[in-house]
């Protein structure tokens, strides 16, 4: 049996009041809320061995850098990744795609293709828009129906060698959809072409498995999973670690520096130019460790109970229209009500004490695609409740004979 109860009580925030009212975080997907079980990873970091890492003999700097590796050793284990080189600490998802991006200016040619899907976030999109710039390749998206839902026919018909680069996201940030990820890899590893998935939306809700996906490339942002901000991973295979350059020059990243010629690390190191944010990646392991002890499973089953509950109860509301209607979805849920802007709707349910996502969540593409300026976000984690649903469907009723 699923204690949401007692999980609660593992997060300090989710006792505090907004605007005189019980807090009812509903922006999950922007980001998760951390549970004391990770702060105390936090305060344990800087209160006790707060050191640099790979750098000193001194018996600190040993138990970072001790920590900070063990960390990699638990996103290795729970992404099921070959070996713990494969995975690169990132400040986050946009970091790790704009380091692929960047490594693809000098293997990618003139007229090669990259695929997009319709469904992506902004950080998935741009880089790609600037790669296409440097190099000449071609930028090219694969179309979604009404529901949100990739036309994988039309995929299938614009794949041909051509292609070199399929990029996807495995949950949609402003839709839920989760995207039948290992087909469209198979299908591009068909023609040749190399596979970036962005799992930011996708790591709070599914335990993805590197090795049975074969994928190239996956993203992932901590501070979605019960992490902190300003950490994250990229896992790459090794074939494509080694040929990509690295990203940034630095400190850590060399094997040896002269002024005549540097020669660089080995993996990861090569990718990990700079002091990282040490704190940030033992926390991401920590808090790998916490949702693995409640376990993906149970957190899946019960989040869809959630979703079930609030896309009923949200659609007896007369006027409400619900974007991202994918059979297959996460917690997720994008909607307006008649012409009433999502940010008025937004407004009044802050000052409820209602916190949800407004306006177009860096993805514009898929707002234009709507026709509409934006979406009210609704976004629910395994610590939320039944009850805050009903809060937030009052709240949403209330807006809406506030507005009309
Ligand atoms: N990408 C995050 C979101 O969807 C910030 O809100």
């Amino acid at each position: 049996m699923f204690n949401v109860a007692k999980i609660r009580k593992d997060f300090p925030i989710l006792n505090r009041q907004v605007n005189g009212k019980p807090l009812v975080y509903l922006d999950n997907a922007a980001t998760s809320q951390t549970p004391k079980q990770v702060i105390d990873v936090i305060v344990d970091y800087y209160s006790n061995y707060n050191a640099n890492i790979h750098r000193g003999v001194h018996a600190l700097s040993q138990e970072a850098t001790d920590k900070y590796e063990q960390a990699r050793q638990k996103i290795q284990r729970h992404f099921n990744v070959a070996k713990s080189h494969e995975v690169i600490f990132t400040s986050g998802t946009t970091h790790a795609i704009n380091l692929v991006a960047n490594g693809f200016s000098s293997i990618l040619k003139k007229g090669d293709e990259i695929l997009v899907s319709a469904m992506e976030h902004h950080s998935n999109i741009v880089p790609w828009q600037m790669l296409a710039e440097r190099t000449g390749a071609v930028l090219k998206v694969i179309p979604m129906n009404q529901e949100g839902e990739l036309l994988m026919n039309t995929y299938q018909e614009m794949l041909s060698e051509k292609v070199k680069l399929v990029f996807c996201n495995h949950v949609s940030n402003a839709l839920g959809t989760i995207n039948p990820i290992e087909k469209i890899i198979n299908m591009a590893h068909d023609v040749g072409a190399a596979v970036l998935i962005d799992g930011a939306q996708a790591a709070p809700h599914i335990k993805a498995d590197m090795q049975k996906l074969d994928v190239d490339f996956y993203t992932v942002s901590a501070h979605k999973i019960c992490g902190p901000t300003g950490a994250g991973m990229l896992y790459g295979k090794e074939e494509w670690l080694n040929k990509l350059p690295p990203y940034q020059g630095g400190g850590e990243m060399i094997a040896e520096v002269t002024f005549e010629k540097t020669t660089y690390a080995d993996l990861p190191h090569k990718f990990e130019a700079g002091t990282p944010n040490i704190c940030g990646g033992i926390a991401f392991g920590g808090a790998l460790d916490y949702m693995n002890a409640i376990g993906f499973e149970s957190i899946a089953e019960y989040e869809h109970e959630l979703l079930d509950y609030a896309t009923k109860k949200l659609l007896e509301i007369d006027g409400l229209k619900i974007y991202g209607t994918a059979k297959n979805k996460t917690s997720v849920i994008s909607f307006n009500i008649d012409n009433i802007h999502p940010y008025d709707i937004g407004t009044i349910l802050d000052k409820l004490g209602i916190a949800v996502r407004t306006g177009h969540h860096c993805a514009q593409p898929i707002m234009d695609f709507y026709k509409i300026p934006g979406t009210v976000r609704a976004s629910f984690s395994f610590y939320n409740t039944k009850e805050e649903v009903d809060i937030l469907v009052e709240g949403v009723k209330r807006a809406k004979n506030m507005l009309l």
